[in-house]
């Protein structure tokens, strides 16, 4: 019997993780998204396309791959379509090609959840998450608070019934928010969504993933978000809904612990977050603007300004911890093609002392980085396709994080392209 590996951000999201799915795909029969939604937007890059997906597993442009849409998801039928139409769009067409499947235990966002989601941001103000309002945290709510519609549901008699049960308790929470808001639109685009969804074969994931490994087929869960947005161990309450860890893979698509395999880590050369929360590495000086225009730090699924700093040994460690990685994969190396120094932080200096985790009050004092000067390696690095090109500083300061670390880094990518990516070990 095969096992699932499992590929997942260590840092605060967009650390490139739909690009290395792609570049992995061929390895894999299936793969498999297990948890977050469309407030994720993963970008792939090949023959001078670009695509960004905020729903759909990345493996969908491999032609062998199956792809599946986990119960640990969270769906907006109106988003998933505009997905599907717009590859369909572009010649690439799942749906007709049998490459999509649906889990039918996977909750459903309603046009009523973003609109939750908007008037709690709105409410708070300058203390706001910075939620992507796509209505991931009323969902997942829904979900917790056995209220919400799943996909298995949409074809059921009186799923219009559910509907509008569950949209009448919410229109009563909206009561209490000075909030305005019309549903008319989104809710004729959501029922045309619905029928468009029921197209897609509805499985049961948990049998669907383990009749994979039971065959010896091969299966990559593709996370969203990234570890520090985990909603038990990320920087609470600045973080999304969801187990974005290695344990969100087994309840997300209905795996086992003992089912998982490689576990890769993917993390940038330096750090971004966006939205609000702690940041200890946080550059917000012209050095962090260097980065943000280096590496086109702009969110692939809102446009917002990503905040940049440097790499956080520290919050890594915690998160290879947490997941049990196996193996690290370094993105964006290239972004830091023309600094003659960059910064690691290793520890904290926090309340008068030295410490190298993330402390519990994080959100009320923040801690200042310890850092650790690097030399640059100064060299266009976008063109290296050969192991032995890598410029002899690059590959001192992978080494170093592998010493700090203690995990190795498999794969370094030096570009957006799926070309742009060296197999290290
Ligand atoms: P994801 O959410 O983890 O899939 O990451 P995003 O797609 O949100 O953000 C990663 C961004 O970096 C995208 O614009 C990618 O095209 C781009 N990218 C990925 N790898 C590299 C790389 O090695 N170098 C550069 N310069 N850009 C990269
Ligand atoms: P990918 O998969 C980066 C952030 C939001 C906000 C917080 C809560 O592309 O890496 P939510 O919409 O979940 O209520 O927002 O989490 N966030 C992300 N940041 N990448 C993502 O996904 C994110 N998904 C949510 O900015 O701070
Ligand atoms: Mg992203």
């Amino acid at each position: 019997m095969t096992q699932v590996d499992v590929l997942l951000g260590l840092q605060w999201g967009d650390e490139g993780k739909g690009k290395i799915v792609d570049v992995l795909s061929p390895q894999y029969d299936l793969i498999a998204r297990f948890q977050g939604g469309p407030n994720a937007g993963h970008t792939l890059e090949f023959d001078g396309k670009k695509f960004v997906l905020n729903t759909i597993p990345s493996g969908i442009f491999n032609e062998k791959t199956m792809n599946l849409i986990g119960n640990g998801v969270v769906i907006d039928p109106i988003i998933l379509k505009r997905e599907l139409d717009n590859l369909k769009a572009a010649g690439h067409d799942p749906v007709a090609k049998g490459k999509l499947v649906i889990a039918r235990k996977a909750h459903l966002i309603l046009p009523s959840h973003q609109v939750l989601d908007a008037a709690n941001e709105h409410k708070m103000g300058k203390d706001k998450i910075g939620s992507t309002l796509k209505g991931i945290g009323p969902t997942y709510m829904d979900k917790t608070g056995r209220n919400g519609l799943r996909v298995g549901d949409t074809t059921l008699p009186d799923f219009k019934d559910r509907y509008n049960k569950l949209v009448e308790k919410h229109k009563e929470i909206l009561a209490h928010y000075d909030f305005e808001y019309d549903l008319t639109e989104k809710e004729a685009a959501f029922f045309e969504a619905i029928e468009f969804i029921k197209s897609i074969p509805h499985v049961d994931s948990e049998h669907y993933v383990n009749g994979f490994l039971k065959e010896g087929k091969t299966v990559l869960a593709e996370g969203a978000q990234g570890t520090l947005l985990d909603v038990d161990f990320g920087s609470y309450p600045f973080v999304t809904s969801s187990n974005t860890t290695t344990a969100g893979a087994c309840t997300g698509l209905g795996i086992a612990p003992n089912k998982v395999g490689h576990v890769y880590g993917i993390f940038k050369a330096y750090c971004t977050r966006v939205g609000g929360g702690p940041f200890p590495t946080e550059l917000d000086n012209e050095i962090g603007e260097n980065l943000r225009q280096v590496g086109h730090e702009f969110g692939a699924t809102t446009g917002r300004a990503r905040r940049c700093g440097w790499i956080d040994l520290p919050a890594l460690k915690y998160a290879i911890m947490l997941n049990g990685v196996t193996e690290l994969i370094m993105m964006k190396a290239d972004v830091l093609d023309g600094f003659d120094t960059i910064y690691a932080c290793t520890h904290y200096e926090h309340n008068g002392e030295t410490i190298d985790y993330m402390p519990y009050d994080i959100i009320s004092v923040k801690p200042t980085p310890v850092l650790k000067a690097i030399e640059g390696w100064k060299t266009d690095v976008t063109k290296v396709n050969k192991v032995a090109e890598i410029p002899a500083k690059l590959a001192d300061y992978i080494a170093f994080l592998e010493k700090e670390l203690e995990v190795p880094v498999k794969y370094l990518s030096v570009g957006p392209d799926r070309v742009q990516t060296l197999e290290l070990n």
